[in-house]
Formats: C-alpha cells, sequence, structure tokens
C-alpha cells in the first residue's frame, strides 16, 4: 500500500519537475530569441541587377529551328546590411529570360554557378558576361509569331526586356557559429536593356529603367525564419 501510495506521488513529482522544466526551457528559449533579435536584428540582403548591356542579340533560324544569338553584359550587386551577420551565399545562380513568363522557366537564355561569403555590413558587386547561342522553343505558330514580333520590335527600337532570376541558398555567419541553411525566394522581374550592336543605332535607354531590384523573401519552410 505504502509502495503504491508512493510511487504515485513519485509520480505526481516527477510529472510536476518535467512540467517545470519544459516551462523554464520555453522561458529560456524566448529570452534567446529575443535577445538575439535585439543585439544581432537581423536584416535581408539586397539584391539587384544593373548595368546592364547588350551587344548582340539576334535571331536565326535553321531546320526550323530558332537560335538566339547573344552577347550581354550585367552586374549583380548585392549588399549584406547586417553589423554582426556575416552570409555565406551558396549555389548563386543569376541567370537571365527573354519573354519568359512567370510560372515556367520557359526561354531560358543563360546562367553562371558561384559560391561566396560576403562579410558584414559589405556590399559586392560582381560583372557577368554571358555570350553564346541557344535554342529558342517556340512550338505553336502563334507564341513563334508574337515571340518575332517583340524581338523586331525590341531591336528596332534598341533595347531589349530582359528578364532576370536570381537563386541561392544562404548560411549565417555569427562569430564562429554558422546558422541555416534559408533559401529565399527572389522576384527580380525584368530591366531595359540597351542594345548596342547592329544597324540599329546606339540608342541608350535611360539608365534609369536599366536597374533590376529583387524581392528577397524567406518562407516558413526555411529552417529559421529570422531574416525580415
Ligand atoms: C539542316 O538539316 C540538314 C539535314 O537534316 C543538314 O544537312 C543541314 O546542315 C542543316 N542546316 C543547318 C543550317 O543546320
Ligand atoms: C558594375 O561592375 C563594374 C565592374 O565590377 C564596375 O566598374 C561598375 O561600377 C559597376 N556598376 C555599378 C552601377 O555598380
Ligand atoms: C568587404 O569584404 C572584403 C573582402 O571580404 C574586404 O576586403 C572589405 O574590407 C570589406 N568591406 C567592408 C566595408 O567591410
Ligand atoms: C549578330 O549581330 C551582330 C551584330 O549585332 C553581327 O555582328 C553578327 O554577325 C550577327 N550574328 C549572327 C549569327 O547573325
Ligand atoms: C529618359 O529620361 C528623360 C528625363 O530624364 C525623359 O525626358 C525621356 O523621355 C526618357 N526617355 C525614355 C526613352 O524613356
Amino acid at each position: 500500500m505504502a509502495k503504491a501510495g508512493r510511487s504515485r506521488c513519485g509520480c505526481c513529482c516527477v510529472m510536476g519537475w518535467i512540467f517545470g522544466i519544459i516551462a523554464a526551457i520555453v522561458v529560456l528559449l524566448g529570452i534567446a530569441v529575443a535577445l538575439f533579435f535585439a543585439i544581432v536584428n537581423p536584416q535581408k540582403m539586397k539584391v539587384q541587377i544593373n548595368d546592364a548591356t547588350i551587344t548582340k542579340f539576334n535571331l536565326t533560324e535553321a531546320n526550323q529551328t530558332h537560335w538566339l544569338h547573344y552577347d550581354l553584359e550585367f552586374n549583380v550587386t548585392i549588399r549584406n546590411p547586417n553589423r554582426i551577420m556575416g552570409l555565406y551565399y551558396d549555389d548563386f545562380i543569376p541567370g537571365v529570360y527573354y519573354q519568359s513568363d512567370e510560372k515556367t522557366i520557359k526561354n531560358y537564355v543563360d546562367s553562371r554557378w558561384m559560391n561566396f561569403y560576403q562579410g558584414k555590413k559589405n556590399t559586392t558587386v560582381m560583372r557577368f558576361r554571358f555570350n553564346g547561342k541557344r535554342e529558342v522553343y517556340l512550338l505553336e505558330a502563334g507564341e513563334r509569331t508574337r515571340y518575332i514580333e517583340r524581338f523586331e520590335k525590341e531591336k528596332s527600337a534598341g533595347i531589349f526586356s530582359l528578364d532576370w532570376k536570381v537563386e541561392f541558398r544562404t548560411r549565417v555567419k555569427l562569430g564562429a557559429i554558422r546558422i541555416g541553411i534559408f533559401q529565399p525566394k527572389l522576384r527580380c522581374g525584368s530591366s531595359l536593356v540597351p542594345f548596342f550592336g547592329g544597324n540599329y543605332g546606339q540608342k541608350r535607354a535611360n539608365v534609369t529603367s536599366n536597374v533590376a531590384k529583387c524581392g528577397v523573401k524567406f518562407k516558413a519552410t526555411s529552417i529559421f525564419e529570422p531574416l525580415d
């Protein structure tokens, strides 16, 4: 009897202890998170694409296949506004599309791949040159007509509207500690890029329209979502 009673009481005591410990851990975690935000004040990186120029952009057709021949350059400028956090960029991929649509990855032109580290309060400017040729998949006649019409119009205006996509994964460096991986979603939209090739004049697009600022969003599915 006594044994059973003691064991019931022991059970209660153990439960009390467990709840107490859990409550303490929750409170401590809350304090740690609040302190983290107060001290580290994490902020998102700022990404933009500027200074883009095109020196070659021609469309050729051979055997019912369209090819885009391109030679273009642009800068990707990334700023880490954080005072305390360094940022690693893994699988950083800037890409260019022409006449693409938001949902598909159609009309991809070119991209690069790289990894780098960016210190606190630092701005990284990278200039990329993409040149080569890419098959353009224009399956139905209507699509082909629209593509070619817009292409000719932009070529004679001396300005092409290019669509940018930037992807990367990032890890945070806090002293010796590394936190992450985070995979933000970027929306860079498009920019008007002057075309300096061919016989179509050397019209300069207004440089102000030659900047695409990327919206950076950290999803809930990121391991941890502090960067806001
Ligand atoms: C078109 O295709 C034919 C045979 O399929 C080939 O001999 C020819 O070289 C191709 N032309 C071009 C410009 O690719
Ligand atoms: C673009 O990058 C080049 C080379 O790094 C640099 O000289 C130029 O100032 C950059 N332009 C802008 C607007 O950041
Ligand atoms: C940015 O980073 C580079 C290389 O990591 C470093 O040389 C430079 O001093 C840094 N600039 C600032 C403002 O911290
Ligand atoms: C593409 O256009 C450039 C001028 O913009 C020209 O020099 C080049 O020969 C053209 N290439 C092709 C494959 O048509
Ligand atoms: C370029 O900007 C100037 C003013 O800065 C404006 O008057 C002109 O219409 C613009 N040109 C184009 C093609 O947008």
